[in-house]
């Protein structure tokens, strides 16, 4: 969108057109009919209020309430989720908070609700008068983020991290780069959001000495924040798990993690995605009394399964063969099953269509390599 659209959308007129075309159903199968009514109210207008309405309604999910909100479509799949942006604001509560790459101002919102002074700026300044409307209570202006013009406590950025519809991992080809962020704000609280598949092992190789918080929602890793300067722990890593509808849990590595691998209790699960990545399986796994079946593989077992976790019953266990697992299958009139793999180099696609079955059945078999073996278990999930 541009300059002219923007401020289209801006006038009452803009306003009224885009209020009018949300009650039009705008849904693939209608919109060439809903065009022509959007024609007759925007003219020219028309493909940025259409633009405008879909973009919000597609945002709802991930933003929350965006009633009245100016966006874009990449603004929006650029944007961090309500919840991870709320996570974050908490942490910086009572502080002064810059975020030097607002867009269109996800963080903002979630920000100017615990903190006393909210700065945003972007390099791009159709977004920058979108945050600038979105959140009000924020002072928004244009500048380059590696230019600090703020003496705010904290400075955030989530750098663009997309380019020619391809998404970028290494933190040296975002826009701006980790380092010239880092050069930036040295010696200042900084939180660099970055792609949850970061090689931050490599980065603390490199002299990256701060904290690296990986957070998941709802069971997908969403990414990966680079915390520097006072306002982080040097050198812990840190996974938080946020769960829509329940308070979530964190993971932190200074914490105790003495657990041996042993033999399979009553049930097997695997750490959420943001403990994984993170390198703290057995830190969880300490935490709730559970232990690693081999020390290389992250499921776990134990006799009870956390709060909010699903975990799986054994029924049974033996040394994996495609042979003996379909016999035992069939042998419990088994004809749809789940199959969770790790360490085994089994395709669960593949291994279920070979199998054939064809009873009434269902039953999840969990399949990892202990040691040298590789072993199947029978299961029923606990949900
Ligand atoms: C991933 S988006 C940020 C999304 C934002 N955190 C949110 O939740 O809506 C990255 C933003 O960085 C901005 N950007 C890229 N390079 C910049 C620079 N050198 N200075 C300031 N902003 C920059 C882009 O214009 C874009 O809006």
């Amino acid at each position: 969108m541009d300059a002219a659209g923007l401020s289209y959308l801006r006038s009452d007129e803009g306003a009224a057109a885009v209020a009018a075309a949300d009650r039009l159903a705008l849904t693939d199968a209608s919109l060439l009919a809903d065009v022509s009514t959007v024609r007759s109210l925007a003219g020219p207008h028309a493909p940025v209020v259409i633009e405008q309405v879909r973009a919000r309604r597609r945002a709802a999910a991930k933003l929350g309430e965006v009633t009245g909100w100016l966006l874009t479509d990449e603004a929006v799949q650029q944007a961090t989720p309500a919840a991870v942006a709320e996570h974050r604001a908490r942490r910086l509560a009572w502080l002064s908070v810059h975020d030097v790459t607002c867009s269109i101002g996800a963080e903002l919102r979630a920000l100017v609700q615990v903190c006393p002074r909210v700065v945003g700026s972007d390099i791009d300044p159709v977004r920058a008068r979108m945050a600038a409307h979105n959140v009000p209570r924020a002072l928004v202006y244009v500048a380059d983020a590696l230019t600090p013009t703020t003496t705010a406590d904290v400075v955030i950025a989530d750098p663009a991290r997309r380019s020619g519809g391809r998404r970028i991992v290494d933190p040296e080809q975002m826009s701006p780069a980790l380092s010239a962020l880092r050069a930036a704000y040295a010696g200042r609280s900084l939180a660099v959001k970055t792609a949850p598949g970061i090689d931050y092992d490599g980065l603390r190789r490199d002299g990256f000495d701060g904290e690296v918080e990986i957070v998941s929602l709802d069971g997908g890793v969403r990414e990966a924040c680079l915390w520097s300067g006072p306002v982080a722990v040097p050198g812990l890593t840190r996974a938080t798990v946020l769960r829509s509808g329940d308070t979530g849990f964190e993971v932190v590595s200074s914490a105790p993690h003495d657990v041996d691998p042993g033999p399979a209790g009553r049930f097997l699960l695997e750490p959420d995605g943001a403990v994984i990545r993170a390198g703290l399986v057995r830190h969880y796994a300490a935490r709730h009394d559970l232990w690693q079946l081999d020390p290389h593989i992250a499921y776990l077992t134990g006799d009870v399964v956390p709060d909010g976790v699903r975990g799986f019953e054994v029924l049974d266990e033996f040394r994996f063969t495609e042979k003996v697992l379909r016999a035992e299958l069939r042998a419990r009139d088994v004809g749809t099953v789940e199959i969770l793999t790790r360490g085994a180099g089994v395709d669960p696609d593949v291994l279920r269509k070979r199998l054939k079955l064809q009873g009434s059945q269902a039953m999840t078999v969990v399949i990892t390599r202990i040691g040298r073996e590789v072993t199947a278990f029978l299961t029923r999930p606990t949900r």
